[in-house]
């Protein structure tokens, strides 16, 4: 059976690579949809800290809340350096810095609020990469995502498994996570589930699981 660790896919010299293209790819999805979608985040961060993972080119960086003390990551530097670049043009003072989310160099319970979106879909360990957000979300904080992930419908289902590995290996992004399921076993309540687009796009939000007395 096919696996993605044993296809070694780099999705950090795919993304380093891509990154000159990243928002032309994108653009008529992101006029469409993922524009409206990404105006939901911020609705509900409501605390000015907060860390965004997997920033990219920086595409949610004019959604911001003014005044934010805002700290964003991403392992390709390539991506990173059009974000840096955007926030500089707006003069926005965030904190934008190379870093895995699967090793996270930040104090345990520093965030209150975490977002991200289209992240998890290419994370190589996305379990880790929870995990690791559970470590540094304060107790009482929670994590916003958007993300695509494996429809729910049985033949769909069978169909994204099947292109999956052509998919991977081109562009480092898996369409069949169950990310639902990864953000349960990372430890966290999935508070909010909403479908976005069928069951395919999706918005969690997730607070860390408090431990059993
Ligand atoms: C599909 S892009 C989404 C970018 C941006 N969030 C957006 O909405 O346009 C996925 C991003 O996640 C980053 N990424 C994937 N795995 C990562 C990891 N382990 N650590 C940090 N960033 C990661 C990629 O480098 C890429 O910039």
């Amino acid at each position: 059976m096919w696996s993605e660790k044993a296809e070694r896919v780099d999705v950090k010299t795919k993304y380093d690579h891509l990154a000159q293209w990243y928002d032309v790819f994108e653009f008529f999805i992101e006029v469409l949809a993922f524009t409206f979608w990404r105006k939901k985040i911020f609705k509900l961060v409501k605390e000015k800290t907060f860390l965004e993972v997997g920033v990219g080119t920086g595409k949610n960086l004019r959604y911001y809340p003014a005044h934010a003390k805002a700290t964003a990551i991403d392992f390709s530097e390539g991506m990173l350096k059009y974000a840096k670049q955007r926030a500089a043009k707006m003069g926005l003072d965030a904190n934008l810095k190379a870093m895995d989310v699967q090793a996270l160099r930040f104090e345990p319970d520093s965030f209150p609020n975490i977002i991200g979106s289209f992240v998890f879909c290419s994370v190589p360990d996305p379990l880790k990469g929870l995990r690791e957000l559970k470590k540094v979300c304060t107790p009482d904080g929670r994590i916003v995502l958007l993300e695509h992930v494996r429809p729910k419908n049985f033949f769909l289902g069978k169909l994204f498994d099947c292109i999956n590995p052509v998919v991977v290996k081109r562009t480092g992004v898996n369409i069949n996570r169950d990310t639902a399921q990864n953000i349960r076993e990372a430890g966290f309540d999935i508070e909010m589930e909403k479908n976005l687009f069928g069951n395919v796009f999706k918005l969690f939000v997730a607070r860390p699981r408090k431990a059993a007395d």
